[in-house]
């Protein structure tokens, strides 16, 4: 049995997973990817091996994605990360059309085929408005933890108008209305209303096609999820698994290498 590994090096975390030759996951990793990109894929697979109890020998091939994708050393082959959280979602919910990948730096909206193949993307632009880094701002700003935004977030009855895009005005904005009496929740629900209000815009650019699957480090956050069902109209697809979406991709795109790389032996034996 040959495994299979992706490794995800995002602008802010580093995901690494291992499939075995049916697609199941068997180990996995994450963590951030701080200053030294090329450390934190090394790591990032390294402890994914471990957590799958595998030597390396036992992996056949290695697919890097996301921004970091080339200091992917060990890797075999790159894929775009596009194409890997497409794959992933559809691997994982069968009837996604529609992607939504929000991560630390941009909000990528896919629309995908039923066999995982792009049929038309959109992103947000440089400023990373509409991301994770805005609710890092946020998080910094009021001081709660990542985890926590989106429950506080759920608390809130009157959201706040949060007015900037920008991220780096962010804080500024979000320290403003706690000093004009603002509740926290409120504050919080106002900007995951913003991120979802702009998200959602991106989404209509690619066409809203059911289903959607979210995917993506925000993913993991429930009021993020609540705010683009609200928005879309529709329940996104999430799980466990949303993180890890491109990384599974990758890892399924590298397990495509190593079937393929068996048929002729396979078909030789057939023949003989
Ligand atoms: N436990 C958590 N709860 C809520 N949000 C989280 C949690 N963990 C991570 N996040 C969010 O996920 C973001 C990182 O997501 P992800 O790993 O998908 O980004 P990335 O792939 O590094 O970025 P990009 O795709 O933009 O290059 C963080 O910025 C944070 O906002
Ligand atoms: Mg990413």
């Amino acid at each position: 049995m040959a495994y299979a590994a992706g490794v995800d090096v995002g602008s802010t975390q580093t995901k690494a997973v291992i499939i075995d030759e049916a697609g199941r996951i068997v180990g996995r990793s994450l963590m951030d990817t701080g200053a030294n990109v090329t450390r934190a894929a090394e790591t990032a697979f390294q402890e994914a091996l471990r957590d799958a109890d595998l030597l390396e020998e036992e992996v056949g091939f290695i697919v890097g994605t996301g921004y970091g994708r080339y200091k992917v050393t060990f890797g075999n082959t790159q894929v775009t990360e596009i194409s890997c959280h497409g794959r992933g979602a559809v691997h994982m919910f069968p009837g996604t059309r529609t992607v939504v990948d929000m991560g630390g730096q941009d909000t990528k909206a896919i629309r995908v085929s039923e066999t995982g193949e792009i049929l038309d993307f959109c992103m947000n632009d440089k400023c990373a408005a509409g991301t994770g880094r805005f609710l890092g701002a946020a998080s910094a700003a009021l001081d709660i933890p990542l985890d926590e935004l989106g429950p506080t977030a759920l608390r809130g009855q009157r959201a706040v108008k949060i007015s900037t895009t920008c991220t780096v005005f962010a804080e500024s904005e979000i320290l403003s209305w706690l000093g004009k009496g603002k509740k926290i929740e409120d504050i919080l629900l106002g900007v995951h209303e913003s991120i979802g209000a702009r998200s959602a815009g991106l989404l209509r650019r690619v066409g809203v096609e059911s289903e959607v699957t979210f995917t993506g480090g925000v993913a993991r956050n429930v009021a993020m999820i609540e705010t683009l069902n609200e928005r879309l109209g529709v329940a996104v697809n999430v799980s466990e698994e949303s993180h890890f979406m491109g990384a599974m991709g990758a890892a399924l795109f590298a397990l495509d290498h190593i079937l393929a790389s068996r048929a002729p032996a396979s078909s030789m034996e057939h023949t003989s």
